[in-house]
């Protein structure tokens, strides 16, 4: 017997009636005999609200009250067929929050066993082995669970009795052309969705485009498999589900239409209501109706110039999610934005591990477990961005150990993203100036600053441009696992070519390690880092701020005058930081004390470079020549120049 003419005898006998429903909307004459609301779904309005935004843990389910007829025993594989299709709304309070999303669901039960809150949808369990249960699901997840191997926080998937899904496909249709579109199903545009169901080839069909495009003829999702016969009882309740946690995501469904006897009837979307995150935009269509009723000439003003608007603000806004091509020349990395909200718990204040001048910065874990750094860095111009870009890329290539890595970035409307190893033990000020109990001993100091000499010298000389940091303080000196030191935060430094004059427009950096030239001509050089370099050895040696106020008369006291008036007296070991007394020979602490004066020599040509710091650092066996060149640098008064060293 052919399939169809089973179904039809069986359709025949079967004494349950068609399920035939359309509700263009959800208004107050509905009630329990056209719908089951669970939990905290209500009827809001005209639309469905699954979740309660003031629970902290809110879960919501809404089923038709009648169930739908699935197999003729339960035994059987032989199923039946229905269509369905709605039209839903996904709106989060903040968009960089977590995401939810929701369900249409077959369910045995309008309480499944077992069922959780928070990512779970309200329907599932957290049981690492699921069992053969009926259960069957439809998710259209708006968060990215790593747990559950989701592809990205803007999917669709098919869940058999198991919150991981046995398929996924990311939210989009497939147009004329048969191109992929994407659709974003998390802000707050109505999404309109089809789902066909195939009995006799065990296959499901899913399809979503925003509201307004008619119909794809190809599916976003297809599934097939007899499978699916195990997840299913004879008779079953048919909705949705959602659940959250504390971040607030409305899942609305506005329209909802079921057949199990054909197509599902088509729902009149033209009168929907919708749900955005700017309020601005739907002000402005208001306008544009009450133009209507005003008058045709001020109607055509209106109109015009708000679709001009809201195409330019479309315009926009696409662009600006859009990946251009320039951004995937770039070799790091490009993190998606889901990916790093996930990482960070959404960006949340806990997970801040500082603030700057340039943005916070975020520890986060990828999804593999890798634990990162994020820094949300502001920009203004998307010229500038593409400079930073440029720059970015670079710094992705430079690679040493004693370099904080740079995984990679992203990018999300005006804020940009990095993302670097994360390093467990901080900065290095926090090791010398707010760690009483722990302060760093005489060892690793000088450890700390052989690794970051080689690091500078690294980004000077040892690549065939030369980078200029820009930005050397010691709380840009980062501490990882085995409290080597490694140069952070290349946010501030700039490309130069080598002879090229570097030429910007304003000065960066910090007060305290600002060479003294860049007062006057505000373009930094290599050995502006080394004075900077400098400040961080005097301060490392020192234990002291580079600024202090004294306790007596709060006059500021800047460290090199200090230091250099000691030198002066020919008792420069005085200026040596006490807590570490005794771990020193005093000649080691000397040459560290003239090495920081001779890098904070006022003339910047009189300077040494990386390469000769290196050298007096890393080398242990100190060479009379620099030794003596220090002793003559760290003077800062006007000698005679003839530095040939090394
Ligand atoms: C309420 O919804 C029902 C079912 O969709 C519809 O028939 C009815 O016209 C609606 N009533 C109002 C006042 O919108
Ligand atoms: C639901 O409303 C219909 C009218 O819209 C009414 O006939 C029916 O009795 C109501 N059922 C319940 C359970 O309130
Ligand atoms: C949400 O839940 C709280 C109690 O948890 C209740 O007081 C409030 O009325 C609910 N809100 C809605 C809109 O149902
Ligand atoms: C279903 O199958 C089980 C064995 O798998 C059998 O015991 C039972 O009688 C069957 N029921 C029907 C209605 O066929
Ligand atoms: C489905 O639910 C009914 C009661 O609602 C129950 O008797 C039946 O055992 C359930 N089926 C399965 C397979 O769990
Ligand atoms: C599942 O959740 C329950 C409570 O929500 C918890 O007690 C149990 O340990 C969890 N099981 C697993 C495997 O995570
Ligand atoms: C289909 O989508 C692709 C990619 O978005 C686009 O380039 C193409 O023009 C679209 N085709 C039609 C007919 O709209
Ligand atoms: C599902 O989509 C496939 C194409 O991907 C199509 O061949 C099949 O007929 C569709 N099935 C239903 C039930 O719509
Ligand atoms: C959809 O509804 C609008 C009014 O709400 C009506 O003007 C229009 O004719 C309807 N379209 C269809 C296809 O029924």
């Amino acid at each position: 017997m052919p399939p169809c003419l089973t179904l039809l005898l069986l359709s025949f006998l079967s004494p349950a009636l068609a399920l035939d429903f359309l509700f263009n909307s959800f208004n107050a004459t509905i009630n329990s005999s056209d719908l089951i609301l669970i939990s905290d779904a209500r009827i809001d309005s005209t639309v469905i609200r699954l979740l309660n935004d003031s629970n902290q843990l809110s879960l919501g389910r809404a089923f038709y009250p009648t169930k739908l007829s699935l197999k003729p025993t339960s035994n059987s594989t032989t199923l039946s067929s229905f269509s369905t299709s709605f039209v839903f709304s996904v709106l989060p309070q903040i968009a960089a929050s977590p995401g939810f999303g929701l369900c249409f669901v077959l369910s045995n039960s309008t309480s499944p066993p077992g069922a959780l809150a928070s990512q779970y949808f309200g329907l599932f369990t957290n049981a690492t082995s699921h069992s053969v249960a009926p259960l069957l699901a439809i998710e259209f997840d708006t968060g990215q669970n790593p747990e559950f191997n989701d592809p990205d926080g803007n999917h669709i998937g098919i869940d058999l009795n198991n919150i991981e899904s046995i398929k996924t496909a990311s939210a989009g249709y497939y147009n004329s052309t048969n191109e992929l579109v994407s659709v974003n199903m998390r802000n707050g545009q109505n999404i309109h969705a089809w789902i066909d169901f195939d009995g006799a080839n065990f296959e499901i069909n899913v399809t979503v485009a925003p509201v307004g495009v008619s119909r794809p003829s190809r599916p976003t999702l297809n599934y097939r498999n007899p499978e699916i016969a195990n997840y299913l009882s004879t008779e079953m309740y048919v909705g949705f589900s959602a659940s959250k946690t504390q971040w607030v995501e409305a899942q609305r469904v506005l329209a909802w239409s079921l057949s199990d006897a054909g197509v599902a009837r088509e729902i009149n979307t033209t009168n929907l209501p919708v749900f955005l995150i700017e309020s601005s935009s739907s002000a402005l269509s208001a306008g544009a109706i009450a133009g209507i009723v005003i008058g045709c000439v001020v109607f055509v003003i209106f109109s015009a110039s708000g679709c001009y608007w809201l195409w330019r603000k479309k315009m926009s806004k696409d662009k600006e999610d859009e990946i251009e091509d320039w951004e995937l020349e770039y070799w790091p990395h490009r993190f998606s934005y889901d990916e790093l909200s996930l990482a960070t718990d959404g960006f949340s204040d806990g997970k801040v591990l500082g603030a700057g001048g340039f943005g916070r910065v975020y520890r986060g874990i990828l999804s593999n477990s890798t634990e990162v750094a994020v820094k949300c860095v502001n920009h203004d111009s998307k010229q500038g961005l593409r400079e930073f870009m440029a720059e970015i890329s670079s710094m992705g290539r430079l690679q040493h150990k004693n370099l904080v890595q740079m995984r990679g970035w992203c990018r999300k409307g005006n804020e940009l993203m990095l993302v670097y190893d994360y390093m467990p033990n901080g900065s290095l000020n926090r090791w010398i100036f707010d760690k009483p109990q722990k302060v760093l001993d005489w060892k690793r100091r000088r450890q700390v600053l052989a690794d970051v000499a080689e690091g500078l010298n690294y980004l000077h000389h040892g690549w065939d441009q030369v980078v200029i940091h820009r930005d050397i303080k010691s709380s840009n000196i980062l501490l990882d696992y085995e409290l080597r030191g490694r140069l952070g935060d290349f946010g501030l430094a700039k490309l130069y070519q080598h002879g090229q004059v570097p030429n910007t427009t304003r000065v960066v950096g910090t007060l305290g390690y600002l060479a003294p030239e860049l007062a006057n001509v505000a373009t930094p050089t290599a050995s502006s880092d080394v004075y900077g370099f400098g400040v961080v050895v005097l301060e490392v040696a020192c234990g002291r701020r580079p600024i202090e106020m004294t306790k007596e008369n709060e006059e500021e006291v800047v460290l090199i005058d200090w230091v250099r008036e000691l030198y002066r007296e020919g008792k420069v070991y005085e200026a040596a930081d006490s807590r570490i007394e005794g771990e020193y020979e005093v000649g080691e602490m000397e040459l560290l004390l003239k090495l920081g004066l001779a890098c904070c020599h006022p003339e910047p040509l009189r300077r040494p470079t990386m390469k000769e710091v290196v050298a007096v650092l890393v080398r242990e066996e100190v060479a009379a020549g620099p030794a003596e060149l220090l002793n003559e640098l760290a003077h800062g008064s006007d000698v005679d120049d003839s530095r040939e060293v090394v």
